[in-house]
Parts: C-alpha cells; structure tokens; sequence
C-alpha cells in the first residue's frame, strides 16, 4: 500500500522512525510529510534516508536553481497518490487542526485533499489527552470515519505515568494492515448481524426502548463485509446509514426481529447478536393512545422472546456469538450468559462507564471465549473493536474448519 505518514511535532517523533522501517518490512511504500514543529524534533534527513525518498516540510517547495515553484499544487498529486494517510505522533494541535479543516501548512492541506483512509496514532501527556477539547476533537474525527490507533499507558517524556506514549509502531501497522483487507480471512463465511435497539410499543405513539446507537453492530457487519463475507443486518431502529456492501433487513420489535433472524438464519454460518434486544413487551398493544386520566398508570409486560437463547438451542455447526451490557459482575454474568445461551463467545462491556458502550464511538470490551480466555479489547474506537472482535471470530472458525471430518 501506499502510505503517506505525516509526522507530527512531539517528542515520540523520532518513534516515526521505527515506524517507516515497521511499515516498509510489511512491504509498504512510504511518503514522509513532516510538520515545522516535527522538524525541531527529527531531521528530515532520517526519513529522506530511510524511505530514499524527498521528505515533504513546505506547502511550497522551490526550486533554489531556478527560483520557480516546483509544483503549486503539490498537495492535490500526493494525495491522489497514496492509499492512506497515517499520522504518527498526531499531536493535540493536529487533531484540533484535522477537525476544524484547517489548511496552513502542507500536512493540513494534503489533509483536506484526501480521500482515502485516514489514521490516526495520538501522543500526548496525559492530561492534554484527557482534555475535553482534544476529546471532542477526537470524537469529530471518529464520526467522520477516521481511525484512531489508541496510545498506549506507560512512562512519558514530561515525566509521569499515564494514558498518552505513542502506541508501539507495530501495533499501528498491524491496524493499518487489518484496515485494509490484507486479511480477507471471512471470505465465503455468511455473517448474520443484529443490531441497534428494539422498540416495544405501548400504545398507538409511545414505546419502550433503550440507548443503543447500533453503532457497535453497524462496525461489526461493515468490517465482516469488508473481510470478505456475505453478511446481513438485521437491526432496530437507529439514526446511523447502513455499512456499504451490506444487505440490511430493518425491524422494530423483539418478535420481528426474531423473525427476520429465524428466516435468514438457514445460510448463516457465523451469527453475531448484537442488538439489546427488549426483555418486556406489551402484549396487548391498545388501539388507542392512553389518556393522562389516572394518577398513576401501571404497565403490564411480559417477557419477549430470547432470540440467542433459542439460537442456541439449535446451533448445530454454526459460530454463535452473543453480548452482555452489564453494570455490574461483566465477567461472571458473561460466562453465565455464554453457557445457558449455548454461545462459542460472549463479548461483555460495562455500560455505566463515561464515553464507552451505548451511544458512545468508543467501546471497552471483555472477550470471553468457551475455552476459558478472555481478551479485553479497547477502549478504542468502535471500528477497531470490531477487528477485535472478528479476529476472535476468524480464529474459532479455523479451528473449527480444522477438526472438521475431511
Ligand atoms: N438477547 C436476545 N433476545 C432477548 C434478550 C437478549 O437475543 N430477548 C441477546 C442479546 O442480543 C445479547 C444477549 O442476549 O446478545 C444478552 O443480552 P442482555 O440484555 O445482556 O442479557 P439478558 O439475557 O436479557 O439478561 P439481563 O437483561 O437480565 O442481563
């Protein structure tokens, strides 16, 4: 692929470096584009040495023989040019600058004129990380579709330990990797997706709901699609549009979606139920809307049907996977959910924590295998955890392809 790395101004920029050599032994080609601020950093020359390529630094670049510009629009070819633009360290000002559609400087601008994939890999002290306008910034970005590659926690520079040391260069290639289909490990594998909230009516105008986005199953059918399966969405009502290359069935209730889940379920051989799906309903909808006569108003519900658990009743060869939205005891309630539901994996989060799970781009989760694993993912964006998720998946379907009887 061809990535163009722009290397912010902070002090893991020499950590670009190590980057450059990571994604050229994966057989990367790599254009450098520096900030002014970079350069206080690292010289250009380390780049220009290891890519033997010129490191871009100017938003114009003058030919000192002749005194011409070399090329006005220099910004427009280079990013038509490249597949990705991967920025490493993106520091709190890139952010802030990307967000706002800024264009002073070459980095920015070449910014604004590309299409492809953006990633992003932030560094920062912790507490400019942490910072609301740099989580806004973030999450602006996030919403756009860009992907941010989390830092990691450790030691850093201004001396204290925390959230914000650039993540290590081969996780950042190995994201970059994931994000483009290197991997099409989910080729011939049909997906069947749930998504997004159900709606439980209760009178002509009103329903019973909860605070899904769908956008945690919105990011697990695109990302399945994208590894090469077939997939379909079934998902509740939710104000995000479908993932492309996705063929997606709407609902509304619990029953319905039981349906369209049972009807489609015969070529599924992966089902990933991720949908918060309503455990109570009314069952006797009135035809007419009720009136605020009485002092108090009591609603009589009963249980809706558990589409996984009656999944899980009739399996047969096919990967089951299923979710947990927990307060409280994740681990415990997930391992319980994984056996009584008959799941292969059951994928927990913990919803009453801020600007992860429900409504939130970002997501922290617990993997929890049958075989006893348990593989925490995030936080992190809701595209990666979807990676995260399907790597888990892609590797229980091999070794179920494997012991299967030749
Ligand atoms: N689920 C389902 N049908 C239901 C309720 C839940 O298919 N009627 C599925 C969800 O899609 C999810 C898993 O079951 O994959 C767990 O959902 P969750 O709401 O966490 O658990 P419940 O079994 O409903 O238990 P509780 O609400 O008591 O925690």
């Amino acid at each position: 692929m061809r990535v163009l790395v722009g290397v912010g101004g902070g002090i893991a920029a020499y950590k670009a470096a190590e980057l450059v050599r990571a994604l050229q032994k994966r057989g990367h080609d790599v254009q450098v584009v520096m900030t002014a601020a970079a350069i206080e950093f690292i010289q250009p020359l380390t780049f220009a040495a290891l890519t033997g390529k010129k490191v871009i630094t100017s938003l114009f670049s003058r030919d000192s023989a002749t005194d011409t510009l070399s090329s006005a629009v220099e910004h427009i070819g280079v990013a038509q040019e490249h597949d990705v633009l991967l920025v490493a360290p993106a520091t709190a000002d890139i952010l802030s600058k990307f967000a706002h559609g800024a264009a002073d400087d070459f980095l920015t601008t070449v910014h604004l004129a590309f299409a492809g994939k953006v990633i992003l890999a932030p560094a920062m002290n912790t507490v400019m990380w942490n910072h609301p306008a740099v989580q806004e910034n973030l999450k602006v970005l996030a919403t756009r579709g860009y992907s941010i590659v989390d830092p990691d926690e450790g030691w850093l520079a201004c001396g204290t330990v925390g959230a914000g040391r650039l993540a290590d260069p081969e996780r950042i290639v190995e994201f970059l990797d994931s994000l483009h289909n290197k991997r099409r490990d989910l080729e011939g594998e049909q997906v069947l997706v749930t998504a997004g909230p159900t709606q439980e009516a209760i009178d002509p105008v009103r329903f019973i709901s909860n605070r899904s986005s769908g956008k945690m199953g919105y990011a697990i059918a695109n990302a399945a699609a994208q590894r090469g399966a077939s997939v379909v969405l079934v998902s509740g009502p939710v104000a995000i549009p479908p993932p492309p290359n996705v063929e997606l069935v709407s609902v509304h209730t619990a029953e319905e979606m039981r349906a369209a889940v049972m009807e489609r379920l015969g070529a599924a051989t992966i089902v990933i139920k991720n949908a918060a799906v309503a455990d109570y309903h009314v069952s006797d909808i009135p035809k007419q809307k009720l009136k605020k006569t009485a002092t108090r108003l009591s609603l009589e519900l009963d249980p809706t049907p558990d589409i996984l658990a009656e999944l899980g009743q009739k399996k047969g060869d096919r990967l089951l996977i299923g979710f947990a939205a927990e307060t409280d005891n994740l681990l415990d309630e997930a391992r319980r959910k994984m056996t009584t539901k008959n799941c292969d994996m059951l994928v927990a989060n913990q919803v009453n924590r801020e600007g992860v799970g429900f409504e939130a781009d970002r997501n922290e989760v617990d993997i929890v295998t049958r075989d006893g694993r348990v593989i925490h993912a995030g936080p992190a964006d809701k595209s990666e955890i979807a990676e995260r998720i399907l790597d888990q998946v892609a590797t229980l379907r091999l070794h179920l392809h494997a012991s299967a009887p030749a």
